[in-house]
């Protein structure tokens, strides 16, 4: 069973999905860490976006692999935990950046389908999955959030982390992501026409995680 999960940032889609995973006993891929490394490898050896070539070949040698430790999904650019790093603010804007360069896409989604393949049930979550990367998933889900909320989330998370930020600040940068990830050439960010849409604004997430676990019953039991 491959469940899909697209949203714009801080919709709610990554503890959802993962205490889905843990439900269903399913692997849970995180797209959107995949292009936050490819954006971290390239910003710390320096290879300028638009050198393609230089690009292609960060592309042929990067190694991603996601490990759980503790119950934590970790992820490893090249042999490195990588799992805070990649979460910086400037790492966020360079990801939604490296995110619509075609040759990064196409090698992301040959990834997430490699590491697809070895499982029987895979939950995978980010913006093209429902279109691009699993078209025929068994089940698809396009979140949305209100920007206010989804700003007051994400502060949250800041926060807690030690940065230093205001409300003002984060909103701007997630419309600016918002654009960027839904304006741009190759797979934009897109509800699949066959994704069930939740607004998950004035939801708790375990009533969030309720209703995603009662349509995923509902498809798979319909489709048997
Ligand atoms: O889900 P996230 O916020 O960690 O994703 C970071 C960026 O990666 C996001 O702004 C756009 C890009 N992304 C994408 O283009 N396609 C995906 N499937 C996942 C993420």
């Amino acid at each position: 069973m491959i469940i899909a999960i697209d949203g714009p940032a801080a919709s709610g889609k990554s503890t959802a999905a993962k205490q889905i995973a843990q439900h269903l006993n399913m692997l849970y891929i995180d797209t959107g860490a995949m292009y936050r490394g490819v954006a971290l490898n390239a910003f710390e050896q320096n290879v300028a976006f638009d050198n393609l070539l230089a690009m292609g070949i960060l592309l042929e040698n990067i190694k991603l692999d996601f490990k759980t430790a503790d119950g934590v999904e970790q992820i490893y650019l090249n042999g490195k935990n990588v799992t805070t790093k990649i979460r910086s603010q400037e790492i966020t804007k360079l990801s939604s950046e490296i995110a619509t360069i075609k040759i990064v896409r196409a090698k992301m989604v040959e990834l997430q389908r490699t590491l697809s393949k070895n499982h029987h049930d895979v939950i995978l979550e980010g913006r093209d999955i429902g279109t691009v990367v699993f078209p025929n998933a068994d089940v698809k889900f396009f979140l949305v959030a209100s920007i206010e909320e989804r700003a007051k989330r994400r502060l949250v998370e800041l926060v807690k982390k030690g940065v230093t930020t205001d409300f003002e600040q984060v909103k701007s940068d997630l419309l600016w992501r918002d654009k960027n990830d839904s304006m741009r050439v190759e797979s934009p960010l897109l509800k699949a026409e066959d994704a069930v849409e939740i607004d998950t604004t004035h939801l708790t997430l375990d009533a969030q995680v309720k209703k995603m676990m009662k349509i995923i019953q509902k498809k798979t039991f319909s489709s048997r």
